[in-house]
């Protein structure tokens, strides 16, 4: 058993025993405008989205997660099949542990043998790509057949956990080489401390196809590391991070403004935080924890949080008077609070 791969499987237990929420994402300081004559039929939302090409019955996106142990199969396949059963756009956890060993690739190829419909996101660490370029790339979308890949980012993580990484150089020129050979859309992605106008330029620049807020105030990279830290130093050094990053609704307010789809994650805890993210400008509304809990326990219990969700967002457009996310993403929202202060203090 690799590193890699054993790490996968300590996240997933971590994260299911373990508080590993920190801060907050901004969603409660944000309102959606109520429309009291919405003139609409509830029964008749369409939430039917495009995104890359494709069309998805619904914004919620399952956020990448895991693959590349054993024990993380049932999972990956609980998932896929809720994808394939009511058109969900997936990702896949990173797929480094089995493009270093290629018999885990059990965990992620189980994917697309039950949701053979669905978008799938292959997944890569902008490390990984950096060091074994764009033949790792395209091993990763072959692997499950993916229609995209997410290349993601966790400067946080490489800087707090004992295998980390600790060189990020040549990282964006290993992102344009990719985005100018790579016959399929990249998507980058954070995971958990948000993406600013700045980045977002620099990756938009870069050529990416979309990118992934990954915004903080959802599941904690720093509270994962410091669980799992032996060393107490490493484990204080979490400690000190907790509160880094730029919450999920000022990342999304920032990356709105440089243009191109916007998938938000982070801290997305209900379908009315999915339609507060659609109504601020991002195109999908993406969730890791609230969709890995239900997905270790059950099919079932993912079904029926996957509905609990759906019938949440569909209320909400109701009530604000959306027939389609289009209408949706036209809606006013208040935002007050914290979330505001950053908001006007960041120009
Ligand atoms: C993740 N996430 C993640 N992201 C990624 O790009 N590659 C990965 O391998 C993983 N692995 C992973 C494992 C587990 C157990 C969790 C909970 C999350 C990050 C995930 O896709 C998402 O961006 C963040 O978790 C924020 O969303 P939530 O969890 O707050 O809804």
């Amino acid at each position: 058993e690799t590193i890699t791969s054993s790490r996968k499987r300590d996240h997933l237990i971590i994260c299911c025993e373990n508080p590993v929420e920190a801060g907050d994402a901004g969603f409660g300081d944000v309102r959606l405008v109520h429309n009291a004559l919405p003139e609409c039929d509830m029964d008749a939302i369409d939430t039917r989205t495009r995104f890359l090409g494709a069309t998805l019955s619904s914004p919620l996106f399952i956020a990448a997660m895991t693959g590349g142990h054993p024990d993380t199969l049932e999972v990956n396949r609980r998932l896929a099949r809720v994808a394939e059963r009511y058109n969900l756009g997936m990702g896949v956890g990173s797929q480094r542990a089995a493009l270093e060993n290629p018999e885990l690739e059990g965990s992620f190829t189980v994917v697309r043998e039950e949701a053979p419909h669905a978008f799938l996101c292959a997944n890569l660490g902008i490390i990984q790509l950096r060091d074994h370029g764009i033949e790792w790339a395209e091993r990763a979308v072959e692997m499950i057949d993916a229609q995209a890949i997410a290349i993601h980012i966790n400067s946080l993580q490489e800087a707090i956990q004992p295998e980390g990484d600790h060189n990020a150089e040549g990282c964006l020129a290993a992102l344009r080489t990719l985005c100018e050979e790579f016959p399929y859309p990249v998507i980058v992605k954070e995971t958990g401390s948000g993406i600013s106008a700045e980045t977002a330029r620099a990756i938009r620049g870069a050529g990416a196809s979309a990118i992934d807020i990954g915004g903080y105030g959802g599941t904690s990279w720093a509270k994962i590391e410091r669980l799992r830290a032996s060393d107490p130093r490493l484990a204080e050094l979490g400690e000190a991070f907790l509160s880094w990053g730029i919450p999920t609704v000022v990342s999304l307010r920032e990356v709105r403004k440089v243009g191109g789809p916007i998938i938000a994650t982070g801290g997305l805890r209900s379908g009315i935080d999915i339609a507060k993210a659609i109504a601020l400008g991002a195109d999908l509304g993406g969730m890791a924890l609230p969709l890995l809990k239900p997905a270790m326990e059950s099919e079932d219990a993912l079904l029926a949080a996957v509905d609990a969700i759906q019938r949440e967002l569909e209320v909400a457009m109701f009530l604000t008077g959306s027939r389609t996310m289009r209408d949706l993403s036209n809606v006013r929202t208040y935002i007050t609070g914290l979330t505001r202060e950053m908001i006007e203090t960041s120009d």
